[in-house]
Order: structure tokens, then sequence, then C-alpha cells
């Protein structure tokens, strides 16, 4: 196909090179968004009596037509073409002649390629926002489930205190929360429109920006023709934020990982969200939570490499940034089916109680609540922490538990120590009484769920 931009050329270009230079393979994606843009740019066109109504009417059927012959696969995006901008115009000109050349007017394909990929990237977003909806509520279910569930809670991962599962799950909850409001933001901030930019400085007709930003759904036009050709803020910010995301589903990811293992115990991850081993007929491994976490490292990479291509851009368009759309699309596609398979394989695993209870009887993680005991009774927080210290090391060479020891020798250490000490480091007495805001306790799980409902609901209206 002749190119757009072959006005001053005599020779034609090195194969090689067109093909380096083409980018139809990856930004045929965004036909729809590329015809929306045309079908708003037209309208203004004719509305400001810069093409006539009948033109406009010729262009905006046959776009409409291309598009549709695109959907059903009459029309096949031809890779001849260097765009998708160029293939659209090209067919739509081939289609109706000449009045298809009056398109291109007041624009150009600096603030078409830029307002084609807010479009595609706010309605990503939105679609990621929906997904993690969903997960959301996959968690709460759960945690409600398991609101009063005993297991261990780790630091360093070594036992550290006795929490509840549903207090954990919700941990995660808080930050997918975060992240559908990252995402949020980050639609509102990008949500002006850069059509009518053109290719850098504006233009000489009269043109109404106002007018194709609404028509396009954004909330105005960009105020700086140079920014609205320049910016790829919201590419950035939306892989920043698929970045964190995806921190958070791999964390996740580790933690499924641990406890369907052997040595957990805690979980048993449904038959459709593992797989088998080809050899070890005993395995059933854990592969989409492993892919999750290894698609992590795919997704940071996608922003890093934007980051660069960004860096040292001088303003305003550099063809650099056509660097930006395959960068945006894997994050997209890779968070999305993440996203997809993750929820399901949340919502389907088994929990074993009595496994994450035994583990929480070992490990000595009440000896917190052990010191708090004395330091109730009056012994300074420090010094009951001490003698606890040394009571677990006495119980670790005797090989018992500190539910294990008899008044009697507990008396040895203190005086202070009564009968009711038994019942004050009773796994279920540990966590019940952590009634503090944002605490373990399944009252205070109730209430975070609580909370946690009245947001989603507010958002989802
Ligand atoms: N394919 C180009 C891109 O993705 C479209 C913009 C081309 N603009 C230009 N001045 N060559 O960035």
């Amino acid at each position: 196909m002749s190119k757009l931009w072959s006005g001053r050329f005599n020779g034609t270009i090195d194969k090689n090179a067109d093909d380096f230079n083409s980018s139809i393979s990856f930004d045929k994606k965004m036909y729809k968004q590329d015809i929306l843009g045309s079908l708003a740019h037209v309208k203004m066109l004719a509305k400001q009596g810069i093409i006539s109504n009948s033109d406009q009417e010729l262009i905006t059927e046959n776009l409409i037509k291309i598009r549709e012959d695109i959907d059903n696969g009459k029309l096949k995006i031809s890779e001849d073409s260097e765009d998708i901008h160029s293939f659209v115009e090209g067919v739509l000109t081939e289609r109706i002649g000449s009045v298809g050349k009056k398109l291109h007017t007041a624009r150009s394909r600096n603030d078409q390629v830029a307002v084609d990929l807010k479009l595609y990237v706010k309605e990503s977003a939105n679609g990621v926002i929906n997904l993690l909806y969903d997960l959301l509520d996959a968690i709460l279910i759960k945690a409600e489930e398991e609101k009063s569930t005993i297991m261990p809670g780790y630091t360093h991962l070594q036992r550290a205190q006795p929490i509840t599962f549903g207090f954990h799950l919700l941990a995660y909850e808080q930050m997918f929360k975060r992240d559908v409001s990252r995402l949020k933001d980050a639609v509102c901030r990008m949500n002006y429109s850069p059509l009518g930019s053109c290719a850098l400085a504006g233009t000489t007709y009269p043109t109404d920006r106002d007018f194709t930003a609404t028509e396009l759904g954004f909330d105005g036009a960009c105020e700086n023709a140079m920014d609205g050709v320049s910016d790829r803020d919201f590419c950035m910010e939306i892989l920043a934020d698929f970045s964190i995301l995806m921190s958070h589903l791999s964390r996740f990811s580790e933690e499924i990982i641990l406890w369907s293992s052997w040595e957990f115990g805690f979980i048993r991850l449904s038959d459709e969200f593992t797989t088998g081993s080809s050899i070890m007929p005993q395995k059933k491994n854990s592969d989409m939570a492993e892919l999750v976490r290894g698609k992590t490292g795919r997704v940071y990479g996608d922003l890093m490499a934007l980051l660069t291509v960004m860096k040292g851009l001088p303003l305003a368009y550099n063809k650099d940034m056509q660097e930006d759309k395959e960068c945006v699309f894997d994050a997209i596609e890779t968070v999305s089916k993440c996203l997809t398979v993750f929820i399901p394989m949340i919502k389907t695993f088994k929990v074993f109680r009595n496994n994450m209870l035994n583990a929480a009887k070992k490990g000595f993680i009440n000896a917190t609540d052990l010191a708090d005991y004395l330091t109730k009774k009056g012994v300074p927080f420090r010094e009951a922490y001490k003698l606890t210290g040394q009571i677990v090391n006495d119980c670790i060479e005797k090989g018992v538990t500190l539910e294990e020891i008899s008044l009697e020798e507990y008396k040895k250490y203190n005086e202070l120590f009564e009968d009711d000490l038994y019942d004050e480091i009773s796994l279920i007495t540990c966590v019940n009484k952590r009634i503090s805001q944002g605490g373990t306790s399944p009252l205070s799980v109730e209430k975070q769920i609580e909370s946690l409902k009245n947001q989603l609901a507010d958002w989802k209206k």
C-alpha cells in the first residue's frame, strides 16, 4: 500500500526498513478505537463547517462498514500497511475515493495514535477493575467462611502469633482494594483527549476539541497540544499500577504454593488448577500460582521497558514512542489472564482447618500472651518478656509446650502465675482477645468484612 507520507519521496523505502518501521502487526488491536476516534473527528469537522455534511455522512457510513467488515472477518487487516491508522484511511479511500482523503483534515497520526491508545488503555483498565471486583468478592466469601479458623501468623516465616485465616485473607483483600483505587485514579487522570492536538502545535482550522472529547467519553481535552501528543504518562502509570497488582498476586501465589505443600498442608488446590508430573505419580503441582508469580517479572519488565523508552525523549512525538504499545498490550493481557485463572483457583481451594490449628499449637506462638499475662499482673513488660523467653527455652529442652507445664512449675518462675493462665494462653483466647481495630479476632474480622462490603457496593454502584 502506498505511504500516507509519500508526497516528497521519489525513491521507495528499503524492504527491511519498511518492516522495521511498521507497527501494524501489533497496533491492529486498536482498530475499533481508531475508527471511533475518526467518527468523532469527522462529526466535529462537519459541525464546524470544515467538511460538508454529505462528506461526513459518506465517511461515517463507510467507517462503520469497515468496522463491521473487520469484526466479522470480511476485511482482513493487511500487514502491508504501516500502521492501523494508514490501513483504515487507505481502505476508506479505496472504497469512497477522494472524499476519504478529507478524513485526516486537522489531525495528525500523532494525536490519532495518542487518542487510540488512551481509549484502549482506559477500556482495559476498566476491564481489570471488573476482574478485581470478582477477586475481592471471592476473597470476602472465603474470609467469612474462615473467620474463626485458627492458624499460625508468621514473621520471617517463623511462627509468630496465632491468627485467623479469615484475617490473613483480608490482608490480601486490602491490597487488591488499593489496586482498584489506584486504577480508578489512573483512569480519572488519563481521561483527557489528545485528539485535535494535531502534529504538535494545534491547527489553524476552527476545530472544537471539547466536542470530540465529549463524543469519546473524555472529561475534556488535554490543555496543551504538545503535551497531548508527547504524553505517555497514562501508559507508564497503568503499568506501574499493574506491577504493584502483580506483586500482590505474586505474594499470594507464593503463600498458596507454601500452604499446599506437604510441609504445610493448610490447603488443597482443586484439580482444575493444578497439574501432575510426567514421572512422579504422587505429584500435584501448583503451576497456576507459580506461573502468576513468574509472570510478575514479565509485567515489571514491561514497565521498565517503557520507562526507559520515555526517559530521554525530547518533545514532541518521536518514533521511539511506537515501542509503547507492545509493553502495554503485553501487560494488559498478562494481568487479565493471571486474574482469570487466579479467581476460580481461590474460590475452589479446600482448607484443612485441623492442620492449620495443629501448626498453630507448635512454635510457642502464645508466648507473647504469656508475657502479657504477667505484665497485666504488674510485672514490667521487659521483665515478663525475658522470663517468658526462659520458660520457652526450658520447654524446648524438655520437649513440651507452654500449656503442658504444671502450675507448680510456673510458680517457680514467678509467684504471680495462677490457674487462669491456661485460659489466657489458649489459642482461642489469644485470637478472640485481639479485638483491637483491624485485629485478628473473629469479631474484628466481621467488622472488616462489613466495611469492605460497603466499599465494594459503593464502587459497583
Ligand atoms: N505507528 C505510529 C506509532 O505507533 C503512529 C504515529 C506515527 N507518527 C509519525 N509521526 N510517524 O507511534
